[in-house]
């Protein structure tokens, strides 16, 4: 009982630093199903700042859903919006909690804008965590051509090694999300306070 409140404390008090102290938007990424909507809005809720995903805000410009976007135009077009979106959304310097599309960080101009404007932290996730939760990849495109295990485990070792770019790398695991909130609170205290 003593422990738990302790931790509790000791997890409020790093997030009233980040709180106050946080001055870049917080860009989440990784693969699908890594968490990066579900954590993202709880840290937006933890630190009273807005979430804002963009995969919405690519449905909302082209009016149509991301499955529709991919067959309709292709995935080049897929990219192309969403570089302009995230492009745009890198203009709002206020701290809020951005969720990107686990493709984003993968391009150099996204990543370069997200590197100037932003601070990035990427949910790290074991295979079998991102199988669990993608289930057979309905409304995920790029799942939906194949075995989605040997799809996921072909972008992990594509992009795993270009998502370790980001400033901060948390481990998500087959947990509660508040064990993996309060890690990426530990892991941006750390970031922020590294002294
Ligand atoms: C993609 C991930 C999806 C979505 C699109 C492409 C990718 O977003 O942007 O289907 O390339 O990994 P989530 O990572 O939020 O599922």
């Amino acid at each position: 009982m003593h422990l738990s409140m302790s931790i509790n404390t000791d997890i409020s008090l790093k997030r009233d630093f980040i709180k106050a102290h946080l001055e870049k938007p917080l860009v989440m990424i990784g693969l699908m199903g890594a968490g990066k909507t579900s954590i993202g809005k709880m840290l937006a809720e933890e630190l009273g700042c807005d979430f804002i995903d963009s995969d919405d805000e690519i449905v909302k410009r082209e009016g149509r859903t991301i499955p529709e976007i991919f067959e309709q135009s292709g995935e080049p077009h897929f990219r192309k919006v969403e570089r302009e979106v995230i492009g745009d959304l890198m203009k709002d310097t206020k701290p809020h909690v951005i969720g990107t599309g686990g493709g984003a960080f993968m391009n150099a101009q996204t990543r370069e804008a997200i590197k100037q404007s932003a601070t990035s932290l990427f949910l790290k996730a074991h295979i079998n965590v991102l199988l669990n939760r993608v289930g057979k990849g309905e409304g995920r495109p790029l799942l939906m051509a194949g075995n989605p295990r040997e799809i996921l485990q072909g972008l992990m070792n594509k992009r795993y090694p270009i998502y370790s770019e980001a400033d901060i790398t948390v481990d998500t695991r087959n947990e509660a999300p508040q064990k993996t909130l309060n890690r990426a609170i530990e892991a941006l205290y750390t970031h922020l306070n590294p002294s």
